[in-house]
């Protein structure tokens, strides 16, 4: 007869903890699995099927990554030629100015990549339930780039006011000591070391996030981990990521999340003059802001505030290497800098597209578009639209409209950041030129492996030439 054996209690509840976190951890698994399949490997598929079939959106949409925006201009002119809105075979496509304009204004349509299931009963919906992770993400809900009013007219309230034009000059005498001091220390190790030094690292990254951080209050110390981060998080507004990238993306968000969710624990208990300890307070006020909410709003106005803006000031730094004659122009004309980060915007913009989701039958540009259905808003292309925009490939820093860009999206979601963000490019390449005039980019440029954010990760400079300029 088998002897029984029974487990003392301390080993059973072991054995029962030990399944638990299996079970813990497969499920985590699972529904990492989903959330992938989800936002990446279905969408991935379709787009790839109807590519085959001769659908031309898969090449913009899973365009190589690190590709350049100049390598896509012929493929939007493809699209032009066909008419304001292109209909593949996974969403719709638009690249007309006028277009995306209405698109984004229009009140029939909103963020979101599925098709609104208002009812939440089918299966996408119900999957995406199941699977949704708590952990901070852009594009998911309580987002501002994935709310709609009412929620999203409470959340944006609540932080505009730091953000617009006049709180915005406040900002500049700080913005151009912080420019200033990174300048100083480049010039220094450019004198000694007498190489090159790469610009994306220690200037164009460094500026932003050091400005962001101090407006709202977070440690300027963490600042170079926080760009790591944001290096992994930014990978979260692409489409058909594979399952590794995925999962390295999972990981600087949930990191990013853990630290912010202390981070705010500890404004709780000591709240600074900065615009997340009030948002802290409020949430203390009463009902108004839940963890979630908080973490949502604080999360994307910081990780917005530095993973484009870094992406202007490099861009305007190929564009006028490779431009002499533009940069003549504003060294003569220098009230035009500001002009010309708008003109860098246009021609090389941070972000490539966005998208909306149909919530009710609509039209658009005279086509019957059925709710569900998700058009593409090339911001890109409409910026390159020469029906808005004389001789629309050429940079021109003495372009009138160049402001008329739509770079910075359009509507409800227009960019909150967008008074900063030419703020920072305009003195930031100004002074930056200002300081090194014989500034040239030398070596090879590389490129962010993102495809919506577009920018360099790394632009080496020659800064000093003869080596012995110095400044006062
Ligand atoms: C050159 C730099 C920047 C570019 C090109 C840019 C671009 C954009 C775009 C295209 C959108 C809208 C996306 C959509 O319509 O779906 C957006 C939204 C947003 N941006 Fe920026 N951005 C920049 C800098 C900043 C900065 C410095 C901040 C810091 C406050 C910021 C904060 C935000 C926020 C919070 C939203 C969400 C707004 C909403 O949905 O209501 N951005 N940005």
């Amino acid at each position: 007869m088998p002897l029984k054996i029974t487990p003392p209690v301390g080993a059973r509840t072991l054995a029962g903890r030990t399944l638990g976190r299996t079970l813990g951890t497969a499920e985590r698994t699972a529904k990492q699995g989903v959330r992938w399949a989800l936002g990446h490997g279905l969408p991935r598929t379709a787009i790839v099927r109807s590519a085959r079939k001769g659908d031309l959106q898969g090449d913009l949409i899973l365009s190589g990554p690190g590709s350049h925006t100049f390598d896509l201009v012929d493929l939007f002119e493809e699209f032009r030629a066909r008419g304001p809105l292109y209909q593949g075979g996974f969403s719709h496509l638009a690249v007309d100015h006028e277009v995306i304009k209405e698109v984004l204004t229009s009140n029939d349509f909103v963020t979101g990549f599925f098709a609104p299931d208002e009812s939440g009963t089918g299966l996408l919906a119900r999957a995406a339930t199941w699977s949704a992770s708590d952990v901070f993400a852009p594009l998911q809900p309580p987002s501002l780039l994935a709310t709609e009013p009412p929620e999203h007219t409470r959340y944006r309230k609540l932080v505009t006011r730091v953000f617009t034009v006049r709180a915005v000059e406040k900002l500049r005498d700080r913005t151009a000591q912080i420019a200033a001091d990174l300048l100083d220390d480049i010039e220094e190790e450019a004198a000694a070391s007498r190489m090159s030094v790469d610009l994306v690292t220690r200037y164009c990254g460094l500026l932003p996030i050091t400005v962001i951080s101090e407006v709202l209050g977070v440690p300027v110390e963490l600042r170079e981990r926080m760009l790591e981060l944001g290096k992994g998080a930014a990978l979260s507004l692409d489409i058909g990521l594979d399952w590794r990238t995925f999962r390295e993306m999972e990981a600087s968000l949930e990191e990013f999340d853990t630290w912010l969710r202390g981070h705010l624990a500890y404004l709780a208990e000591h709240p600074g003059d900065d615009l997340l300890s009030q948002l802290v307070a409020l949430r203390d006020d009463g009902d108004r802001l839940s963890d979630k909410e908080l973490r949502a709003i604080a999360g994307l106005v910081f990780a917005a505030g530095f993973e484009t803006t870094v992406n202007l000031i490099g861009n305007g730094i190929a564009l006028l290497n490779d431009n002499p004659d533009q940069l003549e122009i504003l060294r003569a004309r220098p009230e035009l800098w500001s002009n010309a980060a708008d003109e860098i915007l246009r021609l090389d913009p941070p972000v490539l597209l966005t998208g909306r989701v149909a919530r009710r039958n609509s039209t658009i540009a005279g086509q019957e578009i059925p709710r569900g259905t998700i058009i593409n808003t090339v911001l890109a292309a409409a910026n390159r639209d020469p029906k808005v925009f004389a001789d629309p490939h050429t940079f021109d820093v003495t372009r009138e409209n160049a402001r008329e860009h739509l770079s910075f999206s359009g509507g409800r979601h227009f960019c909150l950041g967008a008074a900063l963000a030419r703020m920072e490019g305009e003195l930031g390449l100004r002074l930056l030129f200002e300081r090194f005039p014989d500034l040239e980019l030398v070596g090879d440029r590389e490129r962010h492996p993102t495809r919506i954010l577009r920018g360099y990760s790394h632009l080496p400079a020659r800064l000093l030439w003869p080596l012995e300029t110095s400044h006062p």
